[in-house]
């Protein structure tokens, strides 16, 4: 599996997880396995519950990575008090569920449970899915936990809350990074504002040689990395570039968007795995002061992260914090042609005056780059 597919891989074992622990709960629940003990009972509806939601959410959510269905946000007039209602539905069932045997009202409890992951996810736009698989990844951790209660298996009790407390704190810290709160996650319709400003400027292109002089001649460059670098393999070829550059006594650095890429830690992997130094990775809060001081700010295959929308109301992408990458005196933007961000949002930044485009595919333009930059 590509690394930039691991996202969708991630969503599925999740997936998995859950469905494993719903279907310990419907074993244990029509087998009656419980015994007179309505809090074992209690536990495995509970995670059952909690399992199912996982599953079928996470279904969806690997069908939004994969591209087998549209990865913008589905909504339809009444979406939330519908959720809201299968959700309530969900709840009485359990309750409903304590004190009797009904084969019937356990099949009707897992078909809501399974119908409430479908719909929770279905509204959650690109750009936040990673918030709800990791979400999803915390919830299976939880409902394996509680089957181990159920079925008394200490290793599934402790595989289960390790999973979930981890999972737990990466949906805070990725929440967190998207200035999303958690509720807004469950109650949906994150990213389903609609575009409503018109872009002023206009798009301008540089050429090489062009992005060499500036480059060449620049004092500091940061270069900012995103999606498009995994997806070229470009890491080793920005590397040389900053090599070159460093050579000159320019100085260069790396700005890190904590969801830049496809995975949380995306770019630290690719860029460590071309011995780019530790120190020179910055995140997003240490690094964005620094942009106005940057002669050239570079940005490789990234879109979303470096999108000034975000600081509007209306935009999908609003309340995200971004790098500041219009800030900078210059900025070039690589990559390879008009192609959205994961998001699907026109990108404010590439209209800006001080941006230009320097189009093509990430490894062959900083190939390029590093030659002509070597006989400057
Ligand atoms: P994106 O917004 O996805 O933009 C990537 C850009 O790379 C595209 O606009 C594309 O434009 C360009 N590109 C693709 N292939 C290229 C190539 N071979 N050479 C050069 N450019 C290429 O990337 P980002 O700024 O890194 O933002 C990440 C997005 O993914 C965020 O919305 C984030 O929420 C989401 N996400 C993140 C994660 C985590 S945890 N990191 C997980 C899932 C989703 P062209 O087609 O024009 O080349």
């Amino acid at each position: 599996v590509q690394m930039t597919d691991m996202p969708q891989m991630v969503a599925i074992y999740n997936g998995m997880g859950g469905g494993a622990a719903g279907a310990i709960a419907a074993v244990v629940l029509l087998r009656g396995e419980y015994g007179d003990d309505l809090g074992l009972k209690f536990l495995a509806i509970l995670g059952g519950l909690i399992g199912s939601v996982a599953f079928s959410g996470s279904i969806v959510a690997f069908a939004k990575l994969q591209g087998l269905m549209t990865g913008r946000p589905i909504q339809f007039p009444g979406q939330k008090i519908l959720n809201v209602l299968v959700l309530v539905a969900a709840l009485g069932l359990v309750v409903a569920l304590l004190p009797q045997e009904s084969p019937l009202l356990i099949l009707v409890f897992f078909v809501v449970v399974l119908s409430f992951g479908v719909l929770m996810t279905l509204p959650i736009g690109g750009g936040d899915m990673p918030v709800a698989v990791s979400l999803f990844n915390a919830l299976t951790g939880l409902a394996v936990g509680f089957e181990g209660f159920a079925i008394g298996n200490a290793a599934l009790i402790v595989a289960g809350t390790v999973v979930g407390a981890a999972g737990t704190l990466l949906t805070l810290l990725m929440a967190k990074a998207m200035n999303r709160s958690l509720w807004s996650v469950l109650v949906g319709g994150f990213g389903v504002e609609q575009e409503t400003a018109q872009i002023k400027g206009s798009i301008r292109s540089i050429d090489l040689e062009d992005a060499v002089v500036m480059l060449g001649y620049a004092s500091r460059v940061i270069f900012v990395p995103g999606y498009g670098m995994a997806v070229a393999q470009a890491q080793h070829k920005l590397r040389e570039v900053a090599d070159v550059l460093e050579s000159k006594g320019i100085r260069v650095d790396y700005a890190i968007h904590p969801v830049a890429g496809r995975m949380p830690g995306h770019m630290n992997v690719l860029l460590a795995e071309a011995g780019v130094a530790y120190e020179k990775l910055h995140d997003l809060e240490d690094i964005n002061p620094d942009f106005p001081q940057a002669d050239v700010a570079v940005v490789i295959g990234a879109n979303d992260v470096v999108n000034p929308a975000a600081h509007r109301k209306g935009s999908p992408l609003y309340g995200m914090p971004i790098l500041d990458v219009d800030k900078a005196k210059n900025a070039i933007v690589i990559k390879r042609g008009q192609g959205k961000g994961f998001a699907g949002v026109e990108n404010e930044l590439f209209f800006a005056d001080n941006t230009r485009m320097l189009y093509g595919d990430a490894q062959s333009v900083l190939g390029q780059l590093v030659q002509s930059l070597k006989k400057l």
